[in-house]
């Protein structure tokens, strides 16, 4: 079950993180990984621990917010099976703290960034015909978080996204979902929390696992389970559906 042999995917932002975790998981399941990164070197390192394993891989530099570095990129991997638009960047502000230069920066990558992909990439997963999408969105698309404006707001995107592209290329054999984390240990939590509560960092780190109802944060590996089996063929009859993976927040927090 949930093999990928012969399969080709385009993970992005698969240098760090829950990106990571697909990519190694999706290689060792039998996957080509191609590995769209802002971060050449994560993602170089990356293909070599894939390698090491005996998987295929290869990293590609590449700012997925550039629409032509995209497509030129995908236009050089050619055919694929598998998206997975996971590349995404944070961000900590209200509506009136947010700076249109920081707003703009997460509508570019989060949002565009994930177009730009989805663009570049159709053409190439209507010829496999059995396509498959995965977006990253996060519990922030669907719940009130407090302090994350921007973010949100392209999470929010993610999710609308996912649904219609879903309804437009179904009829070309093309699947696509969404897969909403809460809190996940992982560079992009630690980074966060470095920049912006210096100082206090093990109370927020502990606050923040508390925010789960399950006690602790994700691993970026459960979220890469659930992708496997949403971009393998078991999951053929899923399509246009956000999966939370959240430790109980959405449901369970009161
Ligand atoms: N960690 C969490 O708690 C959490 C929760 C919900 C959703 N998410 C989402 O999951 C995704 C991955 O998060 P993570 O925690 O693994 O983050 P991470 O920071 O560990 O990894 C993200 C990777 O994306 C790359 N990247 C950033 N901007 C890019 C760009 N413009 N072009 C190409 N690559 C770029 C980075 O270099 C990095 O390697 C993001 O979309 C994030 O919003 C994370």
């Amino acid at each position: 079950m949930f093999s990928l042999k012969g399969k080709s995917a385009i993970i992005t932002g698969g240098g760090s993180g829950i990106g990571k975790a697909i990519s190694v998981l999706f290689a060792k399941q039998g996957a080509k990984v191609h590995i769209i990164e802002l971060n050449a070197d994560a993602a170089q390192q990356t293909v070599t621990e894939i390698e090491a394993e005996g998987g295929a891989a290869t990293a590609y530099g590449c700012d997925v917010s550039n629409q032509e570095a995209v497509v030129n990129t995908f236009n050089q991997i050619g055919e694929i099976d598998i998206l997975v638009n996971n590349a995404g960047i944070a961000h900590i502000g209200k509506a009136d703290t947010t700076s249109e230069e920081d707003f703009t920066k997460v509508f570019n990558v989060n949002v565009k960034g994930a177009y730009n992909c989805l663009y570049a990439a159709i053409p190439a997963l209507k010829k496999s015909r059995s396509g498959v999408i995965l977006n990253m969105a996060s519990i922030a698309a669907v719940v009130g978080i407090t302090d994350r404006f921007a973010y949100s707001m392209s999470k929010g995107a993610i999710f609308a996204m996912t649904l219609s592209v879903a309804r437009d290329y179904m009829a070309d054999g093309i699947r696509c979902n969404s897969i909403s984390p809460a809190r996940v240990h992982t560079p992009f939590v630690d980074g966060f929390i470095a920049k912006n509560y210096a100082g206090q960092e093990a109370e927020v780190f502990e606050k923040l696992s508390k925010s789960q109802p399950v006690g602790r944060m994700g691993k970026p590996e459960e979220v890469a389970s659930l992708a496997l089996y949403l971009c393998s063929e078991e999951a053929g009859f899923i399509t246009g559906n956000d999966y939370p993976l959240d430790g109980g927040f959405i449901k369970l927090n009161n």
